[in-house]
């Protein structure tokens, strides 16, 4: 099949935007930089950095290529392959899995994608101009103990995305990254450019994140970093999949893989640097988990020349990088309602989209009615879905996606995505075939086994 019927990507370009628009998000400005202070730096960062290479890349490539040769929604694109393949059906639970990982996943993004909004308020209106070290726990403190404004900003972020989601691959979805995602690097490259020469921090900052220390070891660390590797890349759940299947024949897979993925770790890592040096002259700590980016930009904001213009700025683009990730998470489910029911785009949005707000209200409530509800010690109902999509579904997906393609897939396919054996190709079906499954098994089983030893 030459087009999909959802619509096509009009260049390569575009593909890449709306790929890396998907891949770069919260996990990168919010998440990357809190659980690489959780988990101690140096080697938290280089293990994840060797996660991405070894195993996000390899399964992205894989991701794409098997959306480009299904052409269809994740779940019928599996069910396609696997006939063509003549292989088990049971290999279609890679659809199955993704859409479940893609609601448990979305339902709490639109959550923490609310605070991201009524920060947006917040420094356009000038409330937070003078913030300093107190004052933006207090705010922080203030805004995620009211139910009903966690909720508020929370429907208004997920009737946004699920409005483009409604409009279409090309209306929608295409018109949403192409602007974005260009504005979102200049951001990021100025606010870094004020961390290295004003913020005083900057090189205490490299050597935290950058200084591997082999005695920092831990099974944590390995795991969080592993699972965030697949979190960052949007990989394991079929969203890559599903914007793969809009790709237009001739662009070359692995390189626009590579490139994802290059374009997605300099932001995280960009991030990070412009979050630390902020930690270290403020005296907070980098371990203080899911609020760090809102507890120390807008102390950055405060204190540089024009801080009201461009921390605003700055929190629509992080709205920005969300949304584009949020109607990845729509995609493949909606894509697959269309083919499924029949029904308009827009209905099968609207069915996804209210679904997932509905599932996140558990998340906005673990932080204000539901805090005491532990589903294992310490665990809220935030913490649990958090825990449950990167730490578990990505990887198992993912997993599942790299052996499909390098096992069961018939090879026909491959050649006529990838051409025929080369050295790329050679290295790319090892890391599938091997590497990647054996890693993100090796980290499981230690892990299981901290669970028995403590
Ligand atoms: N990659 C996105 C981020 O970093 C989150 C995401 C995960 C999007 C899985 C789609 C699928 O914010």
């Amino acid at each position: 099949m030459s087009q999909s019927i959802h619509g096509m990507w009009s260049s390569r370009l575009i593909f890449i935007f709306a790929a890396s628009g998907s891949a770069i998000g919260l996990g990168n400005i919010w998440r990357f930089p809190y659980i690489a202070g959780e988990n101690g730096g140096g080697f938290f960062v280089l293990v994840y950095l060797a996660c991405i290479l070894l195993i996000g890349v390899p399964i992205m490539a894989s991701e794409i290529l098997l959306g480009r040769a299904g052409r269809k929604s994740p779940i019928n694109t599996m069910q396609d392959l696997t006939q063509a393949s003549g292989v088990t059906a049971s290999w279609q639970a890679i659809g199955w899995v993704g859409a479940i990982a893609g609601f448990t996943i979305l339902s709490y993004y639109g959550v923490v994608a609310g605070w991201v909004l009524f920060y947006l308020l917040e420094m356009s209106t000038g409330g937070l101009v003078n913030a300093n070290a107190q004052s933006t726990q207090e705010i922080f403190t203030t805004l995620t103990a009211n139910p009903w404004a966690l909720v508020g900003w929370q429907t208004l972020f997920m009737v946004m995305a699920t409005y483009i989601a409604a409009l279409g691959v090309v209306k929608g979805l295409q018109t949403a990254v192409k602007y974005m995602m260009p504005a979102l690097y200049i951001l990021l490259v100025m606010l870094v450019v004020w961390a290295a020469t004003e913020s005083g921090h900057f090189q205490e900052s490299l050597t935290f994140l950058f200084s591997f220390r082999v005695e920092a070891f831990s099974v944590d660390a390995l795991l969080a970093a592993m699972g965030h590797a697949f979190f960052t890349l949007s990989i394991g759940m079929g969203a890559i999949m599903a914007y793969g299947a809009y790709l237009p024949k001739g662009v070359s897979i692995i390189g626009a893989s590579v490139t994802i993925a290059m374009l997605d770790t300099i932001v995280a890592l960009l991030s990070a640097l412009i979050i630390f040096p902020i930690v270290f002259a403020n005296g907070l700590e980098g371990t203080e988990g899911p609020s760090l980016m809102f507890l120390t930009l807008p102390i950055a904001f405060a204190n540089m020349p024009g801080g009201q213009f461009f921390g605003t700025l700055f929190f629509l683009l992080v709205s920005f990088a969300a949304i584009t990730s949020a109607i990845s998470l729509l995609e493949p489910v909606t894509a697959w309602l269309v083919e499924r029911l029949r029904t308009t785009r827009a209905v099968s949005a609207m069915i996804v989209g209210f679904m997932a707000w509905l599932l996140g209200l558990g998340s906005a409530f673990s932080f204000n009615i539901m805090s005491d509800v532990h589903f294992f010690p310490g665990m809220t109902f935030f913490n649990l879905v958090d825990f449950a999509s990167d730490k578990i579904l990505l990887p198992v997906g993912g997993v599942l996606i790299a052996l499909f393609t390098g096992w069961a897939l018939r090879q026909t396919i491959i050649e006529e995505e990838l051409g025929f054996a080369g050295y790329t190709i050679n290295i790319w079906q090892a890391l599938i075939r091997y590497i990647a499954p054996v890693a993100v098994g090796i980290v499981f089983v230690m892990k299981l086994q901290t669970l028995f030893t403590g």
